[in-house]
């Protein structure tokens, strides 16, 4: 039997940085993933990570309050005093493990500036932070002794009790099926991008840690927050990094005009994302774009800088456009990019399932609120995720292993899959029902929604469901069978889409990424709470929880 104190679910930054610190603090410790640990989608961060140096003149403070303006109030604010408090180090680990961040002219550190922050706090490596990070934090994974179960696919949590007892996994190279026993689990899944297309996203961001918590009871907070990124790439919708206009870059409307002077004559293009991406739809909708899309002007920053800083996003609009940002204006929109909504938990990352933590963009521990500033997100990943990895350790030496029955748990599951497998092909494929699903949540639950738009996607999803129960998987091996990972997934997908869409319909006002049409104005009487969502008979249950409040008060925002 497979067996381990500290189960890490998911390999990006927060799955390998909750694993090193388990392993660290004498845990057995172990770590799960469907795809290789450095293809997973952290390795898509380009602009940076955040954090307020001391030495620079800065302070955890100021970082703390660009952090809670950004999030509309909605973050908990004792939980974004400690990712604040805590970035210095943390940055200064991963320098320590070998990444080599850009200096400045005095050989220190270099930083850009990046949006809805006061102050150049983000540090960076060109426009490809995240990979970097990622090679060095799996070299770290490596040398710590951490048990890898490369390509493996979660299928189910085992909780009996009320305790967590372990995993049913999927062999994807040989197609078994496997229990693994754990005395804690920490989900550090990702996002669920996908569930929108198009999306700045890696194909397998597809909600699965979110799902299996959500349908093990725990609860998804804040899902209606789903931030759409100013500058993703007319046609595909891949990433243009915010370290554009960090570099200095411009946003111009079909006839030329930097029209973020409407909208935030102080901050112009480094305004919040939601604000950005907002004023990009109004011109679209007003008719000053082309093609459904306006610009991003870098060609006064020169081909000298944009080699040095900026250099994959010139290739990804070269090849996948054909525009040289270096001679001409990109064409680019707003696309889905990240959800600030997720597993809810504490500051250690312990969710409301005993011994079930969860880190990273699948968790919700409330630093991001309504939106998200760009370059927190890798920090909340090496924060939370050590902070997790240490406690889940810690706990898992007073925690017994569940005794449950392996055979009986595998054979259940197989049964399920052998279900699928065998169903009859009606013409139907899920890759019909997942971009069904894609393009009415893109539609929908856009940048811009209301209660109209917001009820299709429920209908919508919920013929999708219907014909999702019935789909058939046509690939019938057992070997490398994608065809059944993609359905499995598609399974998890439908259960996130559910309740970012139900969230979205419930909260009547405009906060951060929910800019509800028919409610356009922050409603702090009634709505400064959190959504949860729980599975209930038919569908998400709503409840709501207080904001944490401690010392920065609610203001009107304004960049
Ligand atoms: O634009 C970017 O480089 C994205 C960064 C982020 O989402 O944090």
């Amino acid at each position: 039997m497979l067996e381990h104190d500290v189960l890490v679910i998911g390999a990006g930054l927060a799955g390998m940085r909750a694993a090193i610190a388990a392993r660290a603090n004498g845990a057995n410790t172990a770590i799960i993933s469907k795809v290789h640990p450095v293809r997973s989608h952290s390795n898509a961060a380009q602009g940076g990570i955040n954090a307020a140096l001391l030495d620079r003149g800065d302070d955890w403070e100021d970082h703390a309050y660009d952090t809670i303006k950004g999030s509309d109030f909605l973050g908990d604010q004792d939980a974004i005093e400690v990712m604040c408090r805590s970035a210095g180090k943390a940055l200064i680990d991963m320098e320590h493990m070998g990444v080599t961040f850009n200096r400045d002219d005095e050989g220190k550190l270099g930083t850009r500036a990046f949006g809805g922050q006061r102050r150049a706090r983000t540090f960076f490596v060109g426009d490809f932070t995240g990979q970097a990070l990622l090679h060095v934090m799996f070299e770290q994974l490596i040398k710590s002794g951490v048990q890898s179960y490369e390509e493996w696919f979660v299928t189910s949590l085992i909780i009996e009790d009320g305790q967590v007892g372990g995993v049913t996994a999927l062999e994807i190279r040989t197609g078994q099926l496997h229990a693994i026993r754990a005395k804690t689990i920490i989900f550090c899944t990702g996002g669920c991008g996908r569930l929108f297309e198009p999306s700045t996203n890696a194909l397998i961001v597809t909600g699965d840690g979110m799902a299996l918590a959500y349908n093990a009871g725990a609860g998804l907070m804040d899902m209606e927050m789903v931030q759409y990124h100013p500058t993703t790439l007319a046609g595909s919708g891949v990433l243009l990094s915010e370290a554009a206009r960090g570099e200095g870059a411009y946003l111009r409307d079909k006839n030329g005009n930097r029209f973020m002077e409407k909208y935030a004559p102080n901050m112009m293009e480094l305004a919040s994302r939601d604000v950005v991406s907002r004023a990009e739809q109004t011109e679209i909708n007003a008719g000053n774009g082309i093609n459904g899309c306006v610009f991003l002007d870098c060609t006064h920053l020169g081909e000298a800088l944009i080699t040095e800083k900026l250099s994959q996003i010139r290739e990804i609009g070269i090849d996948l456009a054909g525009v040289d940002m270096v001679r001409e204006p990109v064409p680019i929109r707003p696309g889905m990019h990240y959800i600030m909504g997720g597993i809810k938990t504490d500051i250690d990352g312990q969710t409301t399932l005993p011994g079930v933590y969860a880190a990273g963009e699948c968790a919700n521990v409330s630093v991001h609120g309504g939106n998200r500033l760009g370059a927190n997100s890798l920090l909340d990943t090496i924060v939370f995720g050590e902070r997790s990895g240490n406690h889940a350790a810690e706990a898992s030496r007073s925690i017994p292993f569940l005794p449950f029955n392996e055979q009986e748990v595998v054979s259940r599951e197989e049964q399920r899959i052998r279900e699928m497998l065998e169903r009859p092909d009606n013409g139907d494929r899920w890759g019909n029902i997942r971009l069904g699903m894609g393009e009415s949540m893109v539609g929908n639950v856009a940048v811009y929604r209301d209660h109209q738009s917001v009820e299709e996607a429920i209908r919508d999803l919920g013929q999708l469901r219907d014909r999702y129960a019935q789909v058939p998987v046509h690939n019938k091996n057992r070997v490398f069978n994608t065809d059944l990972v993609f359905a499995l997934e598609l399974g998890y997908m439908l259960d996130v889409a559910d309740t970012i869409a139900v969230s979205a319909l419930d909260r009547k006002e405009s906060r951060g990424a929910q800019a509800r049409t028919d409610y356009p104005s922050r409603d702090d009487e009634n709505w400064l709470k959190h959504i949860v969502a729980k599975k209930g008979e038919v569908g998400p249950e709503i409840s709501y929880l207080p904001v944490t409040i401690t010392k920065w008060e609610l203001e009107e925002r304004k960049y």
